[in-house]
């Protein structure tokens, strides 16, 4: 099955870039959000996207990029834009219960060879699936930020997921131009569990005082080679955003992924970095 028309819910910063994406690789988008005036804001970002990284870089045309802009419609009403969708890719905020409700609803409404794929970083697909009847064409198609750039997928297997859904999807996956890593469900998966347990532990070694936040970025930096210190990343991603995250995982895999103390004021602070102006740095 080729994959042509895709629906992507949620024009954020993932949704919005996950339809810029598959727009430069010929599918046609509609981009579902809850007002006009988000997607009328998102169109502008990804039009500016196109100009700035691709247009000016020579890498496309300017009649390229308009093409590309002209494969994303953008919709208020899901239901509308769900109806001629291959594959719904859902990217609303991270909330279990919105996620679920959300899943329920396109499974009653779609086709049954339709994909049905969340975005999400840390829940559990096979719990997100519990509210649907047809569990099986749930997976977590998981893009990283910046989607149109960033190398990786990585697809998880609900425990009810079939594994022609995980082929299919891995194709898709794979006609991005991406790497694609398949893993079981869990919460986190590797990705997220991973750069979770880093970080948090950066910040407790803060906290406890046994380095300075640019030491420790540098420490892992030059040491490790990391592109960015997990003190910059965790103002990158949101600290709010981590500490969402450590009390999910703590939650559902018990203490060893408590969130740092730290962790917690500065979310409850609003120190949350990049998109407050300081986190661990100032911006
Ligand atoms: N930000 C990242 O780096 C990143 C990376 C990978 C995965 N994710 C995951 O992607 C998802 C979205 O994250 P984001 O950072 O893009 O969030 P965001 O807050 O930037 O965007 C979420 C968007 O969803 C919209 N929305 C909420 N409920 C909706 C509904 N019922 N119908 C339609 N639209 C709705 C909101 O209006 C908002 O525009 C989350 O599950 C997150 O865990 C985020």
């Amino acid at each position: 099955m080729d994959i042509k028309n895709v629906c992507v819910i949620g024009a954020g910063i993932m949704g919005s870039g996950i339809a810029q994406l598959l727009a430069t690789h010929g599918i046609n988008v509609n981009l579902v959000d809850v007002s006009d005036d988000i997607l009328r804001k998102v169109k502008e970002v990804i039009d500016k996207n196109l100009q700035k990284f691709y247009v000016d870089k020579n890498k496309i045309s300017k009649e390229e990029a308009e093409r590309i802009l002209n494969r994303i419609n953008l919709l208020v009403n899901k239901d509308e834009a769900i109806k001629d969708a291959q594959m719904v890719i859902e990217a609303v905020f991270e909330d279990m219960e919105l996620k679920q409700n959300l899943f329920a609803d396109l499974d009653a409404q779609c086709e049954k060879d339709v994909i049905l794929a969340s975005n999400t970083s840390s829940l559990r697909i096979t719990d997100m699936a519990t509210k649907s009847i047809n569990q099986e064409r749930i997976i977590g198609i998981h893009f990283f930020n910046p989607a149109p750039v960033m190398k990786l997928i990585e697809l998880i297997k609900g425990k009810k997921t079939s594994d022609e859904i995980v082929e299919k999807s891995k194709k898709f996956s794979e006609s991005l131009d991406k790497t694609v890593v398949t893993v079981n469900d869990t919460p986190g998966f590797v990705t997220t569990r991973l750069i979770y347990v880093l970080c948090n532990e950066a910040i407790n070694l803060l906290a406890q005082g046994i380095a300075s936040a640019e030491d420790i970025d540098t420490a892992c930096k030059l040491a490790f080679n990391f592109p960015i210190g997990p003190l910059e990343l965790s103002d990158l991603v949101g600290n709010d955003i981590y500490d969402h995250i450590g009390l999910y995982l703590e939650k559902e895999l018990g203490n060893n992924y408590q969130p740092s103390p730290l962790l917690r004021k500065m979310a409850r602070e609003g120190l949350l970095g990049r998109k407050s102006g300081k986190g661990f740095y100032e911006y």
